[in-house]
């Protein structure tokens, strides 16, 4: 089959016009045809979380949607949460607490932890244990990474920003 749908796409708030094919996921369509490949292809089946988006400020395995379902949504990857080089306030909190080890997991991560302190600013210990179960590391990292998504909601805090990305530089 060749790619003969047309779809608009807003990613990273760019808009992008594309011919597709209807089977391609969003995921595919991320990496393959656009470049965007700060999201990860881990088990491409919805059960590792590597691939992780947000869809309306609302994490989702990229894998498993469609690039044709969804259009006039918002669309944001990691390369969206970059101001030109300054990361965001959760990658900066992932790098002070060094919550990663190989690394792959760590987009996915730092997404759905975005995705979840988009909608639930000040989070407990539980509320980010259970807001991050989809996304697994092979690493076990799992302490420091809670630990970072910690520190970013008490970072957005502090710069008395709620529930948005945040590009000041954290000390
Ligand atoms: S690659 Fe999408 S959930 Fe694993
Ligand atoms: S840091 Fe290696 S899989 Fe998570």
């Amino acid at each position: 089959m060749n790619p003969d749908h047309n779809i608009s796409l807003t990613i990273n708030e760019n808009d992008y016009h594309l011919l597709v094919e209807p089977r391609w996921s969003l995921l595919y369509v991320l990496r393959e045809v656009l470049g965007l490949t700060a999201t990860k292809i881990g088990c491409g089946r919805g059960e590792c979380g590597a691939c992780t988006v947000l869809i309306n400020d609302i994490p989702y395995y990229a894998c498993m949607l469609l690039a044709v379902g969804v259009q006039n949504k918002k669309i944001t990857t990691l390369e969206g949460l970059m101001d030109k080089q300054v990361p965001g306030t959760v990658q900066q909190a992932f790098a002070k607490e060094d919550a990663y080890q190989c690394g792959y997991c760590t987009p996915g991560q730092i997404m759905a932890a975005e995705g979840l302190l988009r909608n639930h600013p000040d989070p407990d210990l539980h509320k980010i244990r259970v807001s991050m179960s989809g996304n697994l590391c092979r690493c076990g990292a799992y302490p420091h990474i809670f630990k970072a998504v910690a520190r970013a909601a008490e970072q957005n805090k502090t710069l008395g920003r709620q529930g948005r990305n945040t590009h000041e530089k954290i000390g």
